[in-house]
């Protein structure tokens, strides 16, 4: 870690405060850097490139690993980003690896979504792609979609084989990223459910279900808002307890809960431990290093800025306009601690109260 960060301040000068950046509206619009945020992240660093201001990106947003994230965000913004400080909704499925051991899980969503669940030790993954491709005629708008025809899957030699797939029970899924065919997914996700992980079979006990988040919609490159996971939770959730006589149960990650501000707090007292390197053994105050303030930036009142002013104490809470946020003063619902045009402004206001 140490190529990320710079000497130890004094103790009078080490940082008390730190800032977690929402991604999507707040730094990027899709893959394009937004609200002068490469210039703006740029002033946390010192002059030679170090970290110099503890920050976090705290995203619903996933797909990848974090390492890879953080190298892919790096290019983009033209810094120098550790994967300690990326967050991701999925980051704490961690969490539950041990919990699954050798149990086959299959893994939803856009990027390498069962790439993700291998890092974080899951042993026995299957992505949704590569599950579906094993049982023939489980989407039956297949040959319609002129995407998967092209780059259509089929059970490979890496895979165990087709019948040693039927035989395992799947006990669980998990919504990694947004779903991209969600015809096909919602419709196998049913079948996993409803049968106790043996699609095609009897009806039986349910298995575990968890979303990486619970965003009903977010910002991208389209100028009004996308439906995200949460409206993906929705329409299975609709459907699953319109059919089947138990309703479904499941758990959702994800801004705004309250431990995901308690876990990115953390994350960042770690980056101010390493940011001290080696003095940290003599120094055991750092291990108690406690914020003034912790600051939120966030695009959406009810995820970004709802979560912040639950964690209270010592989050504060900016809401941009360049997200799914869009008014001109505040949120009714969920007012933040200010509201700025851009996370330039906010980093401005944070740096004139802070230094
Ligand atoms: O899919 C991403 C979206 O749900 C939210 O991302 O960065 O705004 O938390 P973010
Ligand atoms: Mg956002």
């Amino acid at each position: 870690l140490s190529r990320f960060f710079s000497q130890l301040p004094s103790r009078s000068d080490r940082p008390s405060f730190g800032i977690a950046f929402d991604i999507d509206g707040v730094i990027l619009r899709g893959e394009s850097p937004i609200g002068g945020s490469p210039q703006a992240l740029r002033r946390l660093y010192n002059r030679s490139g170090a970290l110099e201001i503890p920050f976090v990106f705290l995203t619903n947003g996933g797909g990848f690993p974090e390492s890879r994230r953080a190298s892919e965000l790096s290019k983009l913004l033209g810094l120098n980003i550790s994967p300690l400080q990326v967050v991701q909704g999925h980051t704490p499925f961690k969490q539950l690896a041990h919990r699954f051991e050798n149990d086959l899980v299959v893994a939803v969503g856009k990027g390498e979504p069962a790439a993700v669940l291998s890092e974080y030790g899951f042993k026995n993954v299957l992505s949704m792609d590569d599950y579906a491709s094993c049982f023939d005629g489980i989407d039956p708008l297949v040959q319609y979609k002129m995407w998967t025809t092209a780059t259509k899957k089929s059970c490979t030699e890496d895979m165990p084989s087709k019948h040693a797939i039927y035989r395992q029970k799947v006990k669980a899924a998990f919504i990694v990223s947004d779903s991209v065919d969600w015809s096909r997914d919602i419709q196998v996700l049913f079948d996993i459910l409803r049968t106790g992980g043996l699609p095609g079979r009897e009806i039986g006990h349910q298995p575990h279900l968890y979303f990486a988040n619970d965003d009903l919609a977010y910002q991208a490159t389209f100028p009004s808002e996308r439906l995200g996971m949460g409206a993906f939770r929705i329409a299975l959730e609709s459907i699953f307890n319109s059919i089947h006589p138990n309703a479904l149960q499941y758990t959702s990650f994800g801004k705004p809960n309250p431990f995901v501000f308690k876990n990115a707090e953390a994350v960042l007292q770690q980056l101010v431990s390493a940011h001290c390197g080696t003095q940290l053994l003599q120094d055991s105050n750092l291990i108690d290093h406690h914020f003034g303030t912790v600051y939120m930036v966030g695009d959406n009142p009810s995820v970004d800025i709802r979560g912040a002013r639950q964690a209270g104490d010592p989050w504060f809470s900016i809401l941009t306009r360049t997200g799914v946020f869009k008014g001109t003063e505040n949120d009714t619902n969920f007012p933040a601690d200010l509201v700025v045009n851009t996370v330039e402004e906010a980093v401005d206001y944070i740096l004139k109260r802070e230094c």
